[in-house]
């Protein structure tokens, strides 16, 4: 009944990552090619869930823009845009607010790792409320199609409880059930530093992950010192498995190159991470350098960028806008 669209989004909290880019940007990119409607967005409202300077989120939406397009989003094939520019998502998101159930929230793992060791009663309402943003996000373009790290997997199943809740309380068929879409070796890219936490741009440590505006000496710094164990890398992937990092490493190796991970150990099992660690770094700067160096070009011109995102928002809130209204209706508003 629904047609098949893709939505997701990144937030433009600051530089993005290698993570970033193979469990998001890459893929986005890719669904372009499967004939699928593509609607990506930088969710600038999801950012300011932790305190933001202005003039630096300014900078990081555009850069981030200038990701998505340096990664091969083209947004005269996709719809391009910035999540605060379209009002439908903060509107349908306090909807959503009156659907979810408290008890959902509480369940939401993200929540309690971002305020892990911090005073939780002390983080905004809407750190804790994002999961009902972003179940707005998607269903506001009746999207029926996720594409996420292994990190958002618990958000999207909870946008399917609240989508679900919503047809079963007013007796309607009106909201998809959308799917997420997990794929590939690098859903989940692990932190240089530590094999037990994902690579993230909210990491402390600068030397944890690889920023896709570092220069290429950089990269080859931070893979040089990534924590691995001593042994060779192993002939086959059952070898990996009680070695984190050594299977992180592989897997960036395998999702940079469009290998298998089979693959990668029948040309580099028997390696020492001596040889392996220089071969993975020359592949990410051969894959890296183009697009930062595409980014640099696309932010020498803001106004282009501006341009760029803000018919994106027409276009998105043209889908958006009756979506919202039917909601509405349907609720006796
Ligand atoms: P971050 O966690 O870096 O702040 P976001 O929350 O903005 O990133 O997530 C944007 C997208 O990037 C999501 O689809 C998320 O699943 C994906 N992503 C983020 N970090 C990683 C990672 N380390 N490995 C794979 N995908 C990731
Ligand atoms: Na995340």
């Amino acid at each position: 009944r629904f047609t098949p669209r893709v939505f997701s989004g990144i937030q433009p909290s600051g530089g993005l990552t290698l993570g970033n880019y193979l469990g998001a940007l890459k893929r986005f990119a890719e669904k372009q090619d499967e004939g699928i409607e593509t609607i990506y967005c930088l969710v600038d409202l999801h950012a300011i869930t932790v305190w933001q300077d202005p003039e630096k989120l300014r900078h990081q939406t555009r850069e981030a823009a200038a990701a998505f397009i340096a990664s091969g989003v083209d947004p005269a094939r996709s719809i391009l845009f910035n999540q605060s520019q379209v009002s439908g998502h903060a509107e349908l998101a306090w909807l959503f607010n009156c659907v979810a159930r408290l008890g959902w929230m509480n369940r939401m793992t993200q929540f309690k790792d971002k305020t892990a060791g911090k005073n939780a009663e002390n983080s905004s309402l809407g750190l804790y409320a994002y999961p009902s943003l972003m179940a707005a996000d998607i269903l506001l373009y009746h999207a029926t199609q996720v594409p996420v790290g292994e990190d958002q997997k618990q958000h999207v199943e909870l946008t399917r409880d609240i989508a679900a809740k919503f047809n079963h309380d007013y007796k309607t068929d009106f909201f998809p059930i959308p799917e997420p879409a997990i794929e590939g070796s690098a859903t989940r890219v692990m932190s240089l530093r530590d094999g037990t936490r994902k690579m993230s741009k909210s990491d402390p440590s600068d030397m944890s992950r690889i920023n896709l505006t570092d220069d290429a000496d950089t990269i080859a710094q931070k893979f040089r010192k990534a924590r691995t164990d001593p042994e060779p890398l192993p002939s086959e992937a059952e070898g990996l498995k009680d070695r984190a990092e050594a299977r992180n490493l592989v897997n960036i190796y395998a999702a940079l190159s469009g290998e298998s991970v089979d693959q990668v150990l029948r040309s580099h099992g028997g390696q020492g991470f001596g040889a392996f660690k220089p071969a993975l770094a020359d592949l990410a700067v051969s894959k890296l350098a183009p697009i930062s160096a595409e980014m640099a070009r696309l932010m020498a011109d803001p106004a282009e960028i501006d341009r760029i995102l803000g018919q994106g928002a027409e276009r998105a809130d043209a889908i958006a806008a009756p979506i919202l209204a039917q909601t509405l209706d349907i609720m006796g508003m």
